[in-house]
């Protein structure tokens, strides 16, 4: 590994799931699909659904609470609040501003970003940037969907592929001691973007055209976009190791955003990780978009998995399309 100035560090975690849980079985009953075909194909046995009054700011804010508690710091002491997400509690103002009254953030500045399942670690990479620049000090990244309001439910191509979620990180300066963010990558191909999008609600679909136009739900030509997120996932992947300088044997825990468990199989291939060091978790919850991989880091830290210490490479791919990859000691 080389010897680069580390600015920042992940101080805390935390992670907000709903209670109620939609099975393979259930989905079955509801669209023409099997448990085998979803397992088979994707992985996944469970995921989370929200009730209907839970809006994206509530899980927001359970897990940041979490996330802060885990910090042991409190809310005043966050000056930047990025949320990650394209299931947003309303068009504007931004969730981080409901995030920010909720929680009682009173000095924070509040945004959001929109970078569907990579959003967590661009909002990692502006948080890094931003310590490193001075311009803030404690920032508080979520990456939280609402994707079961935004699923066409008779749709079995996408329906039974998605799940509700929030994950949370405080990033602060680093007190050298080895921990912190090594290193961060960020990438977009905006030519891709009808492949995986949710068109209705802006200024081409506007609210009333995408409910007579059937544009109101996430649309996803499934095969493209798993065959651009194995090449992308790995791209990523491959980046961060040569830009930190870190070996695969060096990594103590891959990370990979938990879309499809053929996906996470084909990245750690790509990097000759075994599958003992890579965290799989989409049975459980299905694709949480820019929830899945502060889900994911909290749960293996609360598993004994993440441990203090441990190099952990994070990857992840989604609409726009974009890729994202950072690697951090914990
Ligand atoms: O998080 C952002 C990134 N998102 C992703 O990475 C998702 C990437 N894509 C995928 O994970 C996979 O493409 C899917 C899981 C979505 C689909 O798996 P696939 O192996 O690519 O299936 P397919 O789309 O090629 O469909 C194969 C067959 C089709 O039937 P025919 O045409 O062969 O008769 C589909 O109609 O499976 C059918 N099918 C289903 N059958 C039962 C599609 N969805 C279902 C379903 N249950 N839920």
């Amino acid at each position: 590994m080389q010897n680069k100035t580390v600015s920042s560090m992940i101080c805390g975690i935390g992670a907000a799931v709903p209670e109620r849980i939609l099975t393979n079985a259930d989905l079955a009953k509801m669209v023409d699909t099997t448990d085998q075909w979803i397992h088979e194909r994707t992985g996944m046995k469970v995921r989370h659904i929200v009730d209907d009054k839970v809006q994206n700011s509530d899980l927001s804010a359970q897990a940041a609470k979490k996330a802060l508690d885990d910090a042991q710091m409190t809310a005043e002491e966050i000056d930047t609040i990025i949320v990650a997400t394209v299931t947003g509690d309303v068009r504007f103002p931004a969730t981080a501003c409901y995030v920010q009254e909720k929680i009682g953030a009173v000095n924070a500045a509040a945004f959001d970003i929109s970078a569907a399942c990579s959003g967590f670690l661009f909002g990692l990479r502006i948080a890094d940037a931003f310590i490193a620049s001075g311009k803030s000090k404690n920032v508080l990244i979520i990456g939280c969907e609402i994707l079961s309001r935004i699923v066409d439910w008779k749709d079995r191509a996408t329906c039974v592929l998605f799940g509700d979620a929030a994950g949370a990180a405080i990033v602060g300066p680093a007190n050298n001691d080895g921990r912190g963010v090594l290193g961060t990558f960020i990438k977009t191909d905006g030519r891709l973007t009808q492949l995986l999008w949710a068109p209705g609600g802006g200024t081409r679909f506007p609210a009333e055209v995408a409910l007579s136009e059937n544009m109101n739900s996430i649309k996803m030509k499934g095969q493209e976009v798993f065959k651009a997120a194995v090449t992308a996932m790995g791209d990523a992947a491959v980046h961060i190791l040569e830009e930190t300088g870190i070996t695969p044997d060096e990594i103590d825990l891959l990370i990979p955003h938990q879309a499809n468990i053929r996906i996470i199989n084909a990245t750690a291939r790509r990097l000759k990780m075994p599958m003992e060091k890579v965290f799989v978790n989409v049975q459980d919850y299905g694709n949480t978009s820019a929830a899945s991989i502060p889900l994911a880091l909290t749960e293996a830290r609360q598993k004994g998995i993440l441990k203090d210490g441990d190099i952990c490479v994070m990857v992840a791919f989604g609409g726009g399309f974009t890729w994202a990859s950072a690697a951090v000691r914990f």
